[in-house]
C-alpha cells in the first residue's frame, strides 16, 4: 500500500496567478515538493515508457488487473482521424464481476469486507454493505429485470436518490449486459423526457421519492410527468419504484400497467444470475452532458476500457492499492475512501460506483449535503468513518470555508491522508484551506481535470509521488498525451510555457466512443476541431515546470458549482416562454459556485417588464432543466448588442454581467452601441 509522503516542504519561488481564478486574493502560489524530487523523475519515466508504447502499456495492465473470460485478441484499434477507437476488441468480459463477484471468492476471499458504506440524509441513518450482500442484492435485481423483459442491449434509465439500491440497480444493469443511463436527481420531468426519448428507453428505475438536507424529493412524480409526456409515450414499458427511500415509503400511486414495486419485484428473485459475456466493446452506460446546443449529448462509454481505466486511476490518483486478500483485524492501514458526489455525473459513476469496488475497496455514499444538518456534517462523517481519502469539488470546499475553521477543528481529522477536488480549477485560497485547516498541512491535495468524455481522471498530481501546485493540475496521467495546442493554428507548441488549448493526442481505454446515435456530432465536437487530436473544449496554460492550469472552457459551457450547462440549454429554455423574443445566456463569475448563471433576455412585442416575469422565467429554466440551472441574474431589455450582421454579441455580455466595464473592448462594430450604456445600468441596478 502507497503511503502519502511526509509533509510536503515549500519552496518560495513566485509563480504568476493563473487566469481562471474568479477570486480576488493575491496569494503567493508555492511549489508544494514532496520530500524527495526522485519520484518525480520516477514518475516521469514511467509516464515516457506509457506514452511511447501505448497498446503495450494498457495490455498488460487489462491482462493483469481484470479478469476476462475470453482475452483480447488486439489492443488499441483505430483513431482520433477515422474517429472510431476500440480498445481490447475480442475480449469477453463483465465488469459486474470484476467489481463484485471476484472479490467475493478465492483468491480475494473479500465477502465479507464492507463494499458499500452509506450515509444517509440523517447522520444517524448508517448502512454497511458486504461484497456478499451486495452481489446477492445485485443478482435479485438482475433476475427483478429480466423478469420484466429487459434484454442485453436495452437501455435502463435510472432516476433515483443516493441509495446503495442505485450502485445496485447499475451493477445489476452491466451484469445482464443492459445500459445504464443514470440521470441526476436534480433533472427536471423535461430533461428526463429528452433523455428517455433519445435512448429509446423502454425501462426507467426511481424511487417513490428520496431525501435530501431534511427536504422530500418526490422523484416518481416528477419521474410520472416525464414518462407521460407525448414524446414518452410508446417507450416507455414498465417504470420500477424503489420504496425504500424517502419519508413517503410505500404511499404513492401506481398505475398497474405502467409501475412495477421494485422491493416486491426483487425480493421475490433467485440471488444468483449468471454474469453476461460481454465484448469489451458494447455499450455499458450512457451519460448525458451538456455543450455548445441545446440538445445534450448521450456519451456512450463501453465495457473492457472503461473498467480498466476506471479501475487503474482510482488506484494511482488516490494512492490506494488493488485489495487482493481479507483485510487484517483492525488493520491501522486500511483505508476509507469518500467520494461525496452524486452517481448521477460521471465522477459517482466512476470514483463512487465502478473504481472503488473494481479495486476491492469500500466506496462511501452520500444521500445528503455539506450542510446539513449543519456545516461540519463533512468533517463529522471524516471522524465518525475514519475517512482517509476524502473526494470532492472546489465550489463544496468554499461554501465550507466561509464559515471558518470552527467546523472542521471540532472533529478529529487526523485519519485523512489524501483531499481530491475535482469539477473546476481551484483557487489558491480554497487549496490553501483545504490543505491546512482540512489536511493540517499533511495531506497530499489532488486535484483531478477530467470529464464525462475521458471517463476518468486525465491530468492529475499523483499523492507521494508528484508535487502539487496549487490551482494546477499539474501533470498528465499514466497512457494519457497531453499537448497544448495553439488554438488559431492548430499546431502542437513545443515550448514548455505555452498558452493555448487542451488536446490529447492518444486514445485510451477510457474514452467515451460515441455520441448515442449522432456519431457525426461525436466527431464534430471533438475529433475534427484539430484533426489528430482529441480536444477537450478547455483553455489551458502550461508553465516552466511543465505543470498545466485549466483556463476554462472555450465552448459556450459553463460550469456552475461543476455542473456543466450549456448556454445554449438555457437560452432555449427561456425563448420556450411565449413573451420571450430573445435570450443570451452568459456566464458570470461567482464565489461559490465558481460561475453563476445570467441571462439577457428580451421580450415580446408590447409585454411589460416586471418582477412576475422574471420569477417566471427563472422557474422556467427550473423546470426545463432541473433547479441546479437556475439564473442568477435576469436582465430584460429592450435589445442586445448586436453586430451589424446580427451577430449577438456575447463577449461584451459577459464583461458587462461580470461589470468588467474598462475591458469593453471595441463596441463601435455594433448596430447600435448606446444598448451597452442601457444594459450597464441595469446589470449595476441588479447587484
Ligand atoms: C469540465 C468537465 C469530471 C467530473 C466533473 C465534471 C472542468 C473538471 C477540473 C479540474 C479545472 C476542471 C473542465 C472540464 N473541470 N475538473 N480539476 N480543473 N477544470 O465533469 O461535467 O464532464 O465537466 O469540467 O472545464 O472540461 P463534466
Amino acid at each position: 500500500m502507497k503511503r502519502t509522503s511526509s509533509p510536503p516542504t515549500t519552496s518560495t519561488s513566485k509563480r504568476s496567478k493563473p487566469k481562471t481564478m474568479t477570486h480576488s486574493e493575491e496569494l503567493p502560489l508555492p511549489l508544494y515538493n514532496p520530500s524527495t524530487s526522485a519520484s518525480l523523475s520516477l514518475y516521469k519515466s514511467a509516464h515516457a515508457t506509457s506514452i511511447q508504447n501505448t497498446s503495450a502499456y494498457w495490455s498488460s495492465i487489462a491482462s493483469s488487473k481484470l479478469d476476462w473470460f475470453a482475452p483480447f485478441s488486439s489492443v488499441l484499434t483505430g483513431s482520433f482521424i477515422d474517429g472510431s477507437v476500440s480498445w481490447f476488441a475480442g475480449g469477453k468480459l463483465n465488469i459486474c464481476h470484476n467489481a463484485i463477484d471476484r472479490y467475493c471468492s478465492p483468491p480475494y476471499n473479500r465477502g465479507n469486507e464492507t463494499a458499500i458504506i452509506w450515509e444517509g440524509d440523517e447522520p444517524s441513518s448508517v448502512k454497511r454493505i458486504s461484497y456478499r450482500e451486495l452481489q446477492l442484492n445485485i443478482c435479485r435485481i438482475a433476475n427483478g429485470l429480466k423478469s420484466i423483459g429487459v434484454q442485453k442491449g436495452d437501455v435502463v434509465t435510472l432516476y433515483m436518490p443516493m441509495v446503495p439500491e442505485l450502485a445496485m440497480t447499475m451493477l445489476a444493469c452491466a451484469r445482464i449486459g443492459a445500459v445504464h443511463s443514470v440521470i441526476f436527481a436534480g433533472f427536471s420531468a423535461d430533461a428526463i423526457a429528452d433523455r428517455i426519448q433519445d435512448a429509446k428507453s423502454k425501462w426507467v428505475v426511481t424511487a417513490a421519492s428520496g431525501s435530501r438536507g431534511g427536504r422530500n424529493l418526490p422523484l416518481k412524480t416528477i419521474c410520472d410527468v416525464a414518462v407521460k409526456k407525448e414524446r414518452c409515450v410508446g417507450i416507455v414499458q414498465k417504470v420500477l419504484v424503489f420504496d425504500g427511500a424517502g419519508s413517503n415509503g410505500n404511499e404513492w400511486d401506481q398505475d398497474e400497467s405502467l409501475h412495477v414495486r421494485f422491493t416486491d419485484l426483487v425480493s421475490a428473485q433467485r440471488p444468483v444470475c449468471a454474469c453476461e459475456w460481454m465484448d469489451a466493446e458494447d455499450p455499458l452506460f450512457i451519460l448525458y452532458t451538456s455543450g455548445s446546443t441545446g440538445r445534450p449529448k448521450g456519451l456512450v462509454h463501453t465495457t473492457g476500457g472503461y473498467a480498466l481505466y476506471a479501475m487503474h486511476t482510482t488506484a494511482n490518483s488516490f494512492g490506494l492499492a488493488q485489495q487482493t486478500g481479507p483485510s487484517k483485524e483492525d488493520d491501522p492501514h486500511r483505508d476509507v475512501y469518500a467520494c461525496v458526489a452524486d452517481a448521477g455525473w460521471i465522477t459517482g459513476h466512476t470514483y463512487i460506483v465502478y473504481g472503488p469496488l473494481l479495486n476491492g475497496l469500500s466506496t462511501f455514499m452520500f444521500e445528503s449535503t455539506p450542510m446539513y444538518p449543519d456545516h461540519g456534517r463533512y468533517w463529522d462523517m471524516v471522524q465518525r468513518h475514519k475517512i482517509t481519502v476524502f473526494y470532492t469539488a472546489p465550489t463544496a470546499i468554499r461554501s465550507l470555508m466561509r464559515f471558518g475553521d470552527e467546523a472542521p477543528n471540532k472533529y478529529d481529522l487526523s485519519s485523512l491522508k489524501v483531499l481530491g477536488t475535482v469539477g473546476e480549477p481551484i483557487n489558491p485560497a480554497a487549496w490553501k484551506w483545504y490543505f491546512d485547516v482540512i489536511g493540517k498541512g499533511k495531506c497530499a491535495v489532488v486535484d483531478t481535470y477530467w470529464q464525462t468524455e475521458t471517463g476518468g481522471h486525465v491530468i492529475t498530481n499523483l499523492p507521494g509521488v508528484t508535487p502539487m501546485k496549487p490551482g494546477s493540475c499539474t501533470l498528465p496521467c499514466y497512457g494519457i498525451e497531453v499537448v497544448v495546442l495553439d488554438a488559431a493554428t492548430g499546431q502542437e507548441i513545443n515550448e514548455t510555457v505555452a498558452e493555448g488549448v487542451l488536446a490529447i493526442k492518444q486514445p485510451w481505454p477510457g474514452m467515451a466512443r460515441t455520441c448515442l446515435g449522432d456519431h457525426q456530432r461525436y466527431l464534430n465536437v471533438y475529433m475534427k476541431p484539430y484533426p489528430g487530436y482529441y480536444f477537450a473544449g478547455d483553455g489551458c496554460r502550461r508553465d516552466e515546470d511543465g505543470f498545466i492550469w485549466i483556463t476554462g472552457r472555450v465552448d459556450d459551457v459553463l460550469n456552475v458549482s461543476g455542473h456543466r450547462i450549456g448556454t445554449a440549454e438555457v437560452e432555449s429554455a427561456l425563448v420556450a416562454h411565449s413573451n420571450v423574443a430573445q435570450a443570451a445566456v452568459v456566464g458570470v463569475p461567482h464565489d461559490i459556485k465558481g460561475q453563476g448563471i445570467c441571462c439577457f433576455v428580451t421580450l415580446t412585442e408590447g409585454v411589460p417588464e416586471s418582477e412576475d416575469l422574471i420569477k417566471e422565467l427563472r422557474n422556467q429554466v427550473r423546470t426545463s432543466i432541473g433547479p441546479f440551472a437556475t439564473p442568477d441574474m435576469i436582465v430584460l431589455t429592450a435589445a442586445l448588442p448586436m453586430t451589424r450582421s446580427g451577430k449577438i454579441m456575447r463577449r461584451i455580455l459577459r464583461k458587462v454581467a461580470a461589470g468588467e466595464l474598462d475591458t469593453l473592448g471595441d463596441t463601435t462594430t455594433l448596430a447600435d452601441p448606446s444598448v451597452v450604456d442601457t444594459l450597464i445600468s441595469k446589470v449595476e441596478a441588479l447587484k
